[in-house]
């Protein structure tokens, strides 16, 4: 499968970082292999319109389906009357993976959020075979997190692949190895930890997301 969920164990865990740090990487690094790029679905504004101010890409395209309310994807589409579609999202991530060497997808919320009544992001994972990453952020409370959202991703029988760390300020960095030493998250959920994203002062600069991700275990990531 030549598609990656980015998922993290939370909302504003740095999902869209990661992304971004992928999608500008590949850019750099395999400017001759075609990548596309979705947000599984969005509510309120943010993410969307960020992939057009870094990549140029149309919101529509990047975000098939999007409600108004910064809510839960169930709960924003009741107040609009509406419900989530998510055979719209299927078909739309059908026709991207048909066209790209590689489609990034990012997820919502945490691997338990809703994304309709009966689905979480970590069932979606499942059901749509999509190989996954789990974005850890150093605060207190990653461990924990950590192990949490690994238990929900083997309860759903997602294929998690690894973890990535990020440092969602600059004091993180310093402090890795008391808020989520790679070493016991290792040992406690049995699953790679495949580097840290640093603290970027200027998350849109694609130069520095490149190479961030470049010192990112990327082998069981990216599509050979
Ligand atoms: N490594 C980093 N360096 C600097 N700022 C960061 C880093 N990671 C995340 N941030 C900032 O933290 C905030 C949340 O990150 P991000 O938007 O990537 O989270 P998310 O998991 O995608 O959230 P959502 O669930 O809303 O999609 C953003 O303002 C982002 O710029
Ligand atoms: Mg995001």
């Amino acid at each position: 499968m030549n598609a990656l969920l980015i998922a993290g164990t939370d909302t504003d865990t740095g999902k869209t970082v990661l992304t971004s740090a992928l999608m500008a990487y590949w850019r750099t690094f395999q400017p001759d292999r075609s990548l596309g790029l979705m947000k599984l679905m969005q509510t309120g504004t943010g993410d969307r319109e960020l992939y057009a101010e870094l990549f140029g890409l149309s919101p529509d395209i990047t975000t098939p389906l999007h409600f108004q309310a910064p809510l839960a994807p169930p709960i924003a589409a009741q107040q609009e009357g509406r419900q989530v579609d998510l055979e719209r999202v299927w078909t739309h991530f059908e026709q991207m993976h048909q066209r790209y060497d590689w489609v990034l997808v990012e997820a919502l919320g945490g691997l338990g959020s809703p994304v309709d009544g009966q689905t979480t992001v970590a069932d979606l994972a499942w059901d749509w075979h999509l190989p996954t990453v789990l974005v850890v952020p150093v605060r207190l409370g990653a461990i924990a997190q950590a192990v949490a959202n690994v238990a929900l991703a083997r309860q759903a029988k997602v294929n998690l692949r690894g973890i990535v760390l990020n440092c969602l300020s600059p004091e993180a960095e310093a402090a890795i190895a008391h808020l989520a030493p790679p070493k016991l998250i290792r040992s406690l959920t049995q699953m790679p930890v495949l580097g840290t994203l640093p603290y970027l002062e200027n998350p849109k600069d694609l130069e520095k997301l490149a190479h961030a991700a470049a010192h990112l275990q990327l082998e069981s990531l990216i599509p050979v």
